[in-house]
């Protein structure tokens, strides 16, 4: 089975085809990843999300990368973790299948994901990872050609996904 690989950094400075934001509902930015990318981005990024308006728990919308290295910007918005009995691993699930499918439709190569979910959201990172792992894994099967990575910012979630993934 092909698999993503696991980088540890910042996913603002990746030079990919589109990064992955784990973003909230309302799109207007936050803190966390969604801040780092909004910041980098400039203000450009925040006028395009405004104009978007919003998107649901589970599904992603992309926007340009403005300022950024990477050519565009997937706003996933994963789910709140409140404790497992929500939807929660179908929503988080929801939100890789949905970023990759925008992705092949924006005729990328080339994705970066966060942990979504996995830091003001609260969802177990271990949960998170294997839901990431195998969601990424069940997309590599069908195209090959797509390089994915798993960005770790800290070294819990980089720990997740070496487990899973060596
Ligand atoms: N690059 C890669 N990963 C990062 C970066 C970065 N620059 N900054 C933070 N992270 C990691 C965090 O360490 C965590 O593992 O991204 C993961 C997701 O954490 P959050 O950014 O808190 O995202 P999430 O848990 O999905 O919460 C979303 O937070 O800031 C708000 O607007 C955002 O309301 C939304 C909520």
């Amino acid at each position: 089975m092909s698999t993503g690989t696991v980088l540890r950094g910042d996913i603002t400075t990746l030079e990919v085809d589109v990064i992955v934001n784990a973003a909230n509902s309302g799109l207007l930015g936050g803190g966390g990843v969604d801040g780092a990318i909004h910041s980098a981005a400039g203000p450009e990024l925040l006028a395009a999300c405004r104009e978007i308006g919003g998107c649901a728990t589970g599904d992603g919308v992309i926007t340009s990368g403005f300022r950024l290295p990477a050519r565009h910007v997937i706003h996933a918005v994963g789910p709140i973790w409140r404790g497992g009995g929500h939807d929660e691993p179908e929503l988080l699930a929801s939100c890789y299948r949905r970023s990759l499918e925008i992705a092949v439709q924006h005729h990328c190569s080339s994705i970066a994901f966060p942990a979504i979910s996995c830091g003001a959201y609260g969802y177990p990172i271990d949960a998170a990872a294997r839901i990431a792992v195998r969601e990424v894994g069940a997309f590599l099967d069908a195209y090959p050609g797509m390089a994915v990575s798993f960005v770790c910012f800290d070294s819990e979630v980089q720990s997740a996904y070496r487990a899973l993934l060596g």
